[in-house]
């Protein structure tokens, strides 16, 4: 055979036997899925259903996930939770107009309503409320909870809004799939969502892919197969679909008892981890738990003079593999699949990241130093958009030093991260603020129309 390096890349990353902090949820253990997958790996047949015209075991499979979640109804994803995303949008706006939109919003939300030629109106998330009012024509809501770090937005506050005005609230839960789980409840349908994109992959034992579009609100259940039809495979893969399906079995069996372990063994962890000096976002005393997802670890590198950067290696030195990390945080998602060896491999992490002395030996590439944030300039006001946002990530581009970039049309978000918002969006104008807060995180290139 001759090479294979994607196939010998996966391989050897699996030799390095790392605890995983990573989606997928299943976390390669062979307790979380039936080891059988491959085997299922059908088609459509008389038998096995067809995903987008589903009057079978895939409609029932649905069924049983909605009965679970309380819905109206559950549709199967297997092109993740973009796909909903682009369905949710499609759903809410089938005409094009207005959405009024989290400026924390993932670039999949972003190319869809590009593709749909909707009208994003930004806003940060705790204007959104007030946005709803400024906006009576926006056809819905749109936001991102919990963000990456997990963190909640207020839903049960902002689906009143909604309510209020009589549009429906549209929630980015990819990171959330598990809330139902969680006590308390914090999944966004529960506390008030017309419907939610679930990246059941991330959080779940799911196969990366699978992901579950909730609808709550009666007048989306006629329309949303053909809008998951629009964009989605016309091959979806039965190993993902079956997937979603045992996820719900087990989350109907085992669910609660759990997440409810789960949930202790983190707040034990975090505790240790605040206890070495290492700040955990979301215990404080002073913060609300109901607006933290209970499960996320998100440690606060720059409490112990690191970057999130250099915290990640520091953690792969000591076999854990991180989701994610900034210029600030490292972010780890657990899930029931992580072994109590991952749990204590992580502990041996956190008290190497706290130990000064000690992680000096751990050898650090180059360019992962913290930069210097400055935190007192605050996000610039959001710069005027100057076409649309379909004409901008559609139209030609080019890539061009920041230094020139004051005036010209941005191609792409720019996000420094923290805090997560992007400073501009496709089709708005590099003020001359957004480009020195942008050099401030150290940016040196922007993508901009040409
Ligand atoms: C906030 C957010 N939304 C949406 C997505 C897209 O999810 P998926 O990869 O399941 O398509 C992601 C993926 O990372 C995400 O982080």
């Amino acid at each position: 055979m001759s090479e294979t390096p994607l196939y010998t890349a996966l391989m050897e990353h699996r030799a390095l036997h790392r605890a995983a902090f990573h989606t997928p949820g299943h976390k390669n253990n062979p307790a979380a899925l039936p080891d059988d997958l491959l085997t299922l790996d059908f088609t459509e047949l008389p038998d096995t259903d067809s995903l987008f015209e589903a009057e079978g075991p895939i409609l029932r499979a649905e069924q049983a996930a909605s009965r679970l979640f309380g819905t109206k109804r559950t549709l199967f994803s297997a092109g993740g939770c973009s796909l909903c995303i682009q369905a949710m949008l499609r759903l809410a706006a089938p005409n094009g107009g207005k959405i009024l939109c989290g400026r924390v919003v993932h670039r999949s939300a972003v190319n869809a309503m590009a593709l749909l030629g909707l009208e994003p109106v930004w806003a940060l998330p705790e204007e959104l409320a007030d946005a709803a009012a400024l906006h009576p024509d926006a056809r819905a809501v749109y936001v991102t909870s919990p963000n990456y770090y997990g963190e909640l937005t207020d839903i049960p506050a902002l689906s009143a809004a909604c309510r209020e005005r009589g549009i429906p609230l549209l929630v980015d839960n990819a990171h959330g799939a598990h809330l139902f789980f969680t006590e308390p409840v914090l999944h966004p349908i529960a506390l008030g969502a017309s419907m939610t994109a679930c990246s059941a992959h991330k959080t779940l034992n799911v196969l990366t892919g699978g992901a579950w579009l909730n609808i709550a609100d009666e007048r989306f259940v006629r329309d949303a197969k053909n809008a998951m039809a629009l964009f989605g495979s016309t091959s979806p893969s039965y190993p993902i679909m079956a997937s979603l399906d045992w996820c719900r079995a087990w989350l109907e069996e085992h669910g609660r008892a759990e997440f409810c372990h789960l949930q202790a063994r983190v707040r034990e962890l975090k505790k240790q981890a605040e206890k070495s000096g290492l700040h955990v976002p979301g215990m404080g005393w002073w913060e609300d738990p109901r607006r933290w997802d209970p499960t996320r670890i998100t440690l606060d590198a720059s409490s112990v003079e690191l970057s999130g950067l250099e915290a990640a290696e520091i953690l792969r030195h000591a076999g854990c593999e991180p989701e994610y990390a900034d210029s600030q945080f490292v972010v780890l998602i657990v899930t029931p699949f992580n072994r109590e060896r991952d749990f204590e491999r992580l502990e041996i992490g956190i008290r190497l990241l706290a130990d000064r002395e000690a992680r000096k030996a751990v050898p650090l590439p180059r360019g992962l130093e913290r930069k210097p944030v400055p935190h007192t300039i605050g996000i610039p006001p959001l710069p005027p958009a100057r076409i649309s946002l379909r004409e901008a990530v559609l139209a030609p581009s080019e890539w061009i030093y920041l230094e020139e970039s004051a005036g010209r049309i941005a191609a792409e978000p720019a996000c420094p991260c923290p805090p997560g918002v992007p400073v501009v969006m496709p089709g708005e104008e590099i003020t001359k603020d957004a480009m020195d807060f942008l050099r401030a995180y150290g940016f040196s290139s922007i993508k901009v129309l040409k």
